[in-house]
């Protein structure tokens, strides 16, 4: 385990105390905006990235040194899971993920696996260790996974989809099967991520990047029981966020689920989301990622505004979704600052 964290500001918004100014980090920080991130990623191919925990620890601490964020989140892919279940995953240039043998049928749900976390994924685990070591204390580390729904969306259609129709198809035609898989993916996340807490990190978030795909009524029945079941093996042991993007329609029931925080995409205000969740809740977003591409003095005056909006407290500054490759490294600076010297009055 880490020694004492010197900046404990992210943990602190967490539990709901009281702060001088929110924290702030972003989504996919550990990314193709930064130069020192693509001179890896044109010597090494992505999982070699994800399976060396060299590099991963080294990606996860760039964004860290260039600009200080108040926490890391581990460099790694939610699709390491499927992987570590028997499903082959790879990742296409110009494509993305690309799995090129998609579940299918109850026979195909009955050759997943669900795998000894140590053994498959200790490569991951390694890499957390290396990274607290890296980081020595600085800040804490998010570890990550995708929700069941989301990683179920990329097993069955294949790759990525505007409809999923196909993972949709799977579950109003073979509902019983398409459970059976979703407990599989239940299982080894919840695995993985006690894990990974056990093994350092301080906090884990749940990527539902698909859940807004679903209708609120199959979002309860094939989502959010799921997200319920890993909040609730999780709780006891680390601070749990839910990012479930495009599900304003479920604020209310995820802010009584548990979790610590709940991430909010940029189609919320943040009025109506602290209105939704009765203010009861650490909430944590929500700009369009498509706004680190305004000038910087206009970045700075939106991070203000959005900090007036949720409030200074049970807030963590964040964009709405992942942070674009195409942002100058400036204007992601602009970001960060911006919060860095917010002060109220
Ligand atoms: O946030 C971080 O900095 C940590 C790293 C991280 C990655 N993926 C690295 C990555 C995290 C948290 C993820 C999560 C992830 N992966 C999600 C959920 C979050 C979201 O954005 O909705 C999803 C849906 C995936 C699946 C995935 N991985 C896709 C769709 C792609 C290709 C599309 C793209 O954005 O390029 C990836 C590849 C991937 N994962 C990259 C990175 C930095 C880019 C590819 C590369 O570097 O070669």
């Amino acid at each position: 385990m880490t020694a004492k964290l010197k900046n404990d500001l992210f943990l602190r918004a967490l539990k709901g105390e009281d702060v001088p100014r929110p924290p702030v980090w972003m989504m996919r920080q550990a990314g193709r905006y930064l130069p020192e991130f693509i001179a890896l990623r044109d010597k090494y191919d992505f999982f070699t990235r994800c399976q060396t925990p060299e590099l991963a620890s080294e990606i996860t601490v760039q964004p860290i040194r260039r600009y200080g964020m108040d926490a890391a989140i581990l460099f790694s892919d939610i699709l390491v899971v499927p992987q570590a279940m028997d499903i082959a995953v790879e990742m296409k240039p110009g494509v993305g993920p690309w799995l090129p043998n998609p579940v299918r049928t109850p026979a195909d749900v009955d050759r997943v696996v669900v795998p000894d976390v140590n053994d498959s994924l200790g490569y991951v685990l390694e890499a957390i260790r290396q990274t607290n070591e890296k980081l020595d204390g600085e800040v804490p580390l998010i570890g990550f996974a995708g929700a069941p729904w989301t990683i179920f969306c990329y097993c069955v259609q294949g790759q990525g989809s505007k409809s999923f129709d196909k993972a949709k198809a799977f579950c109003f035609t073979q509902p019983e099967a398409a459970h059976a898989l979703l407990r599989k993916i239940t299982e080894t996340t919840i695995a993985y991520l006690k894990a990974k807490v056990a093994t350092g990190v301080h906090a884990v978030q749940l990527f539902d990047s698909w859940g807004g795909m679903l209708s609120p009524e199959d979002y309860r029945e094939f989502s959010w029981q799921y997200i319920q079941q890993i909040v609730d093996a999780l709780k006891p042991v680390a601070p749990v966020i839910v990012f479930a993007k495009g599900c304003w329609f479920a604020l209310d029931t995820m802010s009584r689920s548990g979790a610590s925080a709940l991430g909010v995409d940029w189609t919320v205000s943040p009025q109506v989301a602290r209105q939704l969740t009765s203010g009861r809740i650490t909430l944590q977003g929500n700009m369009d990622p498509a706004r680190l591409l305004s000038p910087p003095g206009t970045i700075r005056q939106m991070v203000h505004e959005m900090i007036r909006g949720f409030g200074k407290n049970r807030y963590i500054v964040n964009l709405g979704h992942g942070i674009l490759p195409e942002v100058p490294i400036e204007h992601a600076g602009a970001f960060i600052q911006a919060v860095k010297d917010y002060h109220e009055g």
